[in-house]
């Protein structure tokens, strides 16, 4: 019988591995566990505290629905959704940068001809969007697709709303043969990430705000191409330097211009103040590397 004191039990564990046969899983768990346990005897982990660590992840689990996945959230909250972002998407040759996809995206959203408004029946100020999918040495991209998301002007996504039982401010929008792109939504409001959950009890005992500047989400791909999971963020927006999440990248920050109500950019009365927005979106090809 073997005994294990608090450094032992680290290597007793790591050696347990020795018949694993996948030889990165192997390297990962056993990185895992040796700082797991570095990280217990470092903050020397009472029973009450393991005890209150097990309770937050089982209640971070059974918060989780179909749509609601509190697990993502907590790594955002937690930087890690960034971080491995970070470093599976490294910024380079000016391609488009990443961030979190965020636990609202909803597989499924329509495909809309270019032009249409997503945001039919959403309360916000309305806001025209606009621009390129390029490949990186400049050349416009047809058929690239947008599957686009948001909030309302409120900040609340459609699966947030207990009145809503559809998508709401979603859609799909592929290019033209210039790789040009356009269609209308609203200009989206900063929010705060759900807080009636284990995670928004987390971020208050943090003493932390749960805020995201606004933003629109996009996932921008094309056949041939690395796939980019980003937002557009809106210059100006509250929380743009203290996004709950750390998902800020300056290249992703996007003037609105704000326009007074008269005719639209493709022609339509528009009766409230309009916003519109102009970005490009440059790929890098699949075979450059990455995943
Ligand atoms: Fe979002």
């Amino acid at each position: 019988m073997r005994e294990f004191d608090e450094k032992s039990i680290t290597r007793a564990v790591i050696e347990r591995l020795s018949e694993c046969s996948d030889p990165r899983f192997k390297s990962v768990m056993t990185s895992l566990v040796t700082h797991l346990h570095d990280f217990v005897r470092e903050v020397q982990l009472t029973e009450a505290e393991w005890v209150t660590a097990i309770q937050f992840l089982t209640d971070v689990g059974k918060t989780c629905t179909d749509q609601r996945q509190e697990f993502i959230l907590l790594s955002d909250t937690l930087g890690v959704s960034v971080l491995v972002i970070t470093l599976n998407h490294p910024a380079d040759q000016g391609s488009a940068e990443s961030t979190v996809l965020g636990p609202f995206y909803w597989e499924g959203a329509p495909d809309l001809p270019r032009g249409s408004n997503l945001a039919k029946g959403v309360e916000g100020e309305p806001a025209f969007y606009s621009g390129r999918v390029l490949g990186a040495d400049g050349l416009p991209l047809e058929n690239a697709l947008l599957d686009i998301w948001s909030g309302n002007g409120d900040g609340y996504y459609d699966m947030q709303l207990p009145e809503e039982t559809g998508m709401k401010a979603r859609g799909k929008i592929r290019t033209d043969a210039e790789g040009r792109y356009w269609f209308r939504s609203i200009r989206p409001t900063f929010y705060a990430v759900p807080t009636d959950g284990p995670v928004g009890r987390m971020l208050r005992k943090m003493g932390r705000h749960p805020y995201r500047p606004g933003h629109i989400h996009m996932i921008v791909s094309a056949a041939g191409y690395l796939p980019v999971t980003t937002h557009l963020f809106i210059a100006g927006s509250d929380y743009l330097d203290s996004d709950a999440v750390f998902g800020v990248k300056e290249s992703l920050v996007a003037q609105f211009d704000r326009h007074v109500p008269g005719i639209g950019p493709e022609g339509e009365r528009v009766d409230t103040p309009f916003y519109t927005v102009n970005y490009d979106f440059r790929l890098r090809p699949a075979a450059a590397g990455g995943a």
